[in-house]
């Protein structure tokens, strides 16, 4: 059979692993139509995977399914959900396994971020992103979970760095991701005998996200700043975050499981003379 045409790689990580990696795997990913999750898609597709992509906007999802398949040679669906609807996402799921067969990986990154004082969040905005991030991590693996335990795959949960520290008019994310990071550690232990891992994937200070443009808005320096005081002497990019992803789902971290896996440059540790 010809080789698949396929356009010059953006994510790198084909560098350090091989290309057949997943060869015959499916990924599930939420929030993957756009920013850090559309990335890590991308590199676990290019690896051999064909994927299915969960967001609320079709058109965007759409957009991204074609350009995912078109860069990597393999098939992306895009299935429309919001995640804090338990029924949008089983029928995500039952479309996903109509198409593909079955689900080995599962992402959970579908976020929702505002930067807001807690002087001046409301109750429904504090309960929106709980919603978002939290519920909708517990309604991505209640719906995929079946699947998950049948082909004793492996789950990433897109968490964050800002709610090990106090972080300024982030008291909504902060307490939505530390649930979230509470999810994955109860499912890596409950969920082990079965043959399925969950970690969370940590970016610090990713370079062309939204998350980054937002706070950034909001930091006097803004992306600049980070470049001067992280150790690593830059701003994280996308394709660090995928390739941490394609290391965590292969059979290379087959003995990770219910970790927390910081991806920010060394951020994390440093401590400003005081
Ligand atoms: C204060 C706000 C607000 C803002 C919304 N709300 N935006 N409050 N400041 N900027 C309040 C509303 O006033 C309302 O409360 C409540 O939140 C619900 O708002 P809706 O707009 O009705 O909700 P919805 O349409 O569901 O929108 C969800 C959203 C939205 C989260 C509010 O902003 C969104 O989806 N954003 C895009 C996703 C995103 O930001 N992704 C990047 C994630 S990055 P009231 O009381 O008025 O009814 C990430 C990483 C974090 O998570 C780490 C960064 C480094």
């Amino acid at each position: 059979m010809a080789p698949k045409s396929v356009a010059m790689p953006i994510v790198d990580s084909t560098a350090v692993f091989k290309n057949d990696l997943f060869n015959g795997k499916v990924l599930f990913c939420t929030g993957g139509g756009s920013g850090i999750c559309k990335g890590m898609t991308e590199a676990v597709m290019r690896h051999g995977a064909n994927a299915v992509i969960v967001g609320r906007n079709l058109e965007r999802l759409t957009r991204s399914a074609e350009e995912l398949s078109k860069l990597t040679g393999n098939v992306c669906m895009p299935a429309q959900a919001d995640v804090r609807h338990p029924n949008q996402l089983k029928d995500a799921v039952a479309k996903a396994v109509e198409k593909f067969g079955r689900i080995d990986f599962v992402i959970c990154g579908a976020a929702g971020n505002f930067l807001a004082p807690i002087s001046e969040l409301s109750e429904n905005g504090f309960r929106t992103v709980i919603e978002i991030d939290t519920l909708g991590t517990f309604n991505t693996i209640k719906a995929t979970l079946p699947y998950i335990r049948a082909s004793k795959g492996s789950y990433i949960h897109v968490s964050a760095t800002l709610h090990h520290r106090g972080t300024p008019y982030q008291v909504h994310v902060s307490a939505a991701k530390a649930a979230v990071d509470a999810i994955s550690a109860a499912l890596a232990v409950e969920e082990g005998p079965h043959g399925v891992r969950s970690n969370i994937l940590a970016p610090g200070a990713i370079a062309g996200t939204e998350g980054m443009d937002r706070l950034s808005a909001k930091t006097e320096g803004g992306e600049n700043l980070w470049r001067k005081v992280c150790p690593a002497g830059r701003t994280g990019d996308i394709k660090d975050i995928a390739n941490a992803t394609v290391f965590l789902l292969s059979d290379a971290a087959s003995y990770i499981s219910g970790q927390i896996i910081i991806v920010d440059g060394g951020m994390e540790h440093l401590r400003v003379p005081s």
